[in-house]
């Protein structure tokens, strides 16, 4: 379905270019539901963009579902795209003068028969499997970040894709709607058989996978076995754990030796506390981007 031929890719910076993919190559077959992690800034979203068409490779060749994207003109890969290809991005790009149904529907509007109402019926059904029927008529300005991005999930499946490349798609959401998010694509993997690459950085969403492949530095490998528990969840269950263990006596030599610490600065260990959940909440948002 997919395959990446020594693939390569660089951005020019200011005086030196950058190379952001390097000779990458793996297979994806028909039906495969992959899962790409990776630390922030290893080229995953640029990996994604080659993948779909969105951007060209300076070497290699990427092949989607048996045809070569270097050997299309761009209205030949316009048109692949919205034949096969559904692409959740990062930062949603919805268009903010269209409403949330209007930006669902705009896919099949550019370039389908079906008539405008089968469009807006179709595209009412996957607002209603995503939970937002009732913003239909909303503009995405007036829309939190997570339904944002549950409209572009249901705008990346009006076309029944037969390839679907998400980037980070529960990274908005709590986790009640990251779930809903990760049963509607495996769905679509399971019942329709399309094939499925999600990026991400939730250790959990990762181990739904068939595999995991990781990008370190540009380099993609495959991965053996699942992930540990994210470090995101670890921090949270420890800020949890530390608001748990706020009446109890502090017994564990860690606390000791920040009461002593408290208690040597003339702080209440109050303040001190609000520091390290400071401190956590900075770590985590860092963990989530
Ligand atoms: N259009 C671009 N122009 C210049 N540099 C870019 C561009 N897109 C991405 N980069 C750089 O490429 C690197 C990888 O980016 P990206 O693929 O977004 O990583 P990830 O998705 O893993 O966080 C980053 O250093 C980023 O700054
Ligand atoms: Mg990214």
């Amino acid at each position: 379905m997919l395959k990446f031929q020594s693939v390569s890719k660089s951005f020019k910076g200011s005086n030196e270019s950058i190379d952001v993919v390097k000779n990458v190559e793996f297979i994806v077959k028909e039906g495969e539901f992959v899962a790409i992690v990776g630390p922030s800034g290893s080229g995953k979203s640029t990996l994604l963009g080659l993948a779909a068409g969105l951007d060209k490779p300076d070497q290699g060749e990427v092949i989607l579902d048996g045809v070569s994207l270097s050997s299309l003109s761009e209205d030949e890969l316009a048109n692949l795209r919205s034949s096969k290809v559904g692409f959740i991005f990062q930062n949603f790009q919805l268009l903010p003068n269209l409403t949330a149904i209007e930006n669902v529907a705009i896919p099949l509007m550019v370039s389908s028969n079906l008539s405008e109402k089968d469009i807006l019926s179709k595209s009412k059904d996957l607002l209603v499997s995503v939970h937002m029927e009732h913003r239909e008529k909303h503009f995405p300005l007036q829309l939190s970040g997570g339904e944002e991005q549950r409209i572009a999930i249901a705008r990346s499946f009006i076309n029944d894709p037969k390839i679907l490349f998400a980037d980070e798609p529960t990274a908005n959401l709590d986790t009640k709607n990251g779930n809903i998010v990760m049963e509607l694509l495996q769905n679509l993997n399971r019942e329709k058989g399309s094939t499925l690459i999600v990026v991400t950085h939730d250790h959990s969403v990762a181990n739904l996978a068939d595999r995991i492949l990781e990008m370190k530095d540009g380099e993609l490998s495959e991965r053996k076995g699942t992930l540990a528990k994210s470090s995101h969840s670890k921090i949270k269950s420890s800020i949890k754990k530390k608001a748990l263990s706020k009446q109890k006596p502090l017994s564990n030599s860690k606390s000791a030796s920040k009461k002593k610490l408290a208690s040597k600065s003339k702080l209440p260990l109050k303040t001190k506390t609000k520091t390290v959940s400071k401190k956590s909440q900075a770590l985590s948002k860092k963990t989530t981007r």
